[in-house]
């Protein structure tokens, strides 16, 4: 089946490694143009080498998604680049793992900056684009976290997840009149540098625990044809380990 994604532009934000990493070889694959953005710069450039060595169309831009002015120069040469940007991936994020006693206010800061704030400042910053050419999909990475309240994370981080789910809403709302669509990702945990080894797997129904590829198929899902008339939805990927 063809979900059209040839020659679209995707921006994926923390796409140098994880589920970003996954998602961007699998829109790439399909041939969508794909934008590693990710404050790892270095690695950033690497995997877009490695992606590049199978065929693949893509580049990587450093960025700091929780600075204003690090965002628009990240959409600004996509833009100039590409002449366009289809597809948003927020998917930048860090997580501490610590008890409620235990996170500062500089974490609890910090957390929102780069989860929620983050995800705002490159949604809008795409928004203008996508409007003017009355065609876009947001894919925003929440989280199981942010539903159930956090199994190890921090209050912080179970804040701006949540924010997520809320902010995904509020884009499909002010994007569909504009042919936008945005929805979200909740997973559980997940095989990456982020959350390994620190989750059992009888934490889910299907006794193991995500690997990346598990949510990029969602992602990809989500940025392709086959979820034109879904908008404002949040999709949980935890292997049953919340039914609702
Ligand atoms: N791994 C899990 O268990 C899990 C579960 C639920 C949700 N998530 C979410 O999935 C997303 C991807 O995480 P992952 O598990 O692949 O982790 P990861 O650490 O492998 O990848 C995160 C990427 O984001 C980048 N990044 C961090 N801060 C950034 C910033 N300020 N600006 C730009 N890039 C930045 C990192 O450099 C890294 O490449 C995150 O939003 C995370 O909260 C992960």
């Amino acid at each position: 089946m063809d979900l059209q994604l040839k020659g679209k532009v995707a921006i994926i934000t923390g796409g140098a490694d994880g589920i970003g990493f996954c998602a961007a070889q699998l829109l790439a694959a399909e041939g969508a143009i794909v934008v590693l953005a990710d404050i790892q710069e270095e690695r950033a450039t690497q995997a877009s080498a490695d992606l590049n060595a199978t065929g693949a169309q893509s580049i990587a831009v450093g960025v700091d998604v929780h600075d204003e002015a690090s965002v628009k120069h990240m959409v600004d040469t996509v833009v100039e680049r590409f002449g366009k940007v289809d597809i948003l991936v927020n998917n930048a994020g860090i997580g501490y793992f610590k008890t409620m006693d235990e996170e500062t206010m500089d974490e609890w800061h910090k957390v929102l900056d780069i989860n929620l704030t983050g995800v705002h400042l490159c949604t809008r910053e795409v928004f203008k684009y996508m409007k003017a050419q009355n065609s876009g999909r947001i894919v925003s990475i929440a989280s199981l976290g942010g539903q159930i309240g956090g199994m190890k994370v921090t209050p912080g981080y179970v804040a701006s997840k949540a924010g997520v789910v809320g902010l995904t809403k509020s884009y499909a709302r002010n994007g569909a009149k504009y042919g936008i669509t945005a929805n979200a990702v909740a997973p559980g945990p997940t095989e990456t540098n982020m959350a390994k080894g620190r989750y059992s797997a009888d934490t889910t129904m299907l006794g193991r625990l995500a690997e990346p590829m598990d949510v990029a198929k969602v992602i990809l899902f989500l940025s392709s044809t086959l979820a034109d008339y879904l908008t404002g939805v949040t999709v949980d990927v935890n292997g049953g380990a919340l039914m609702r």
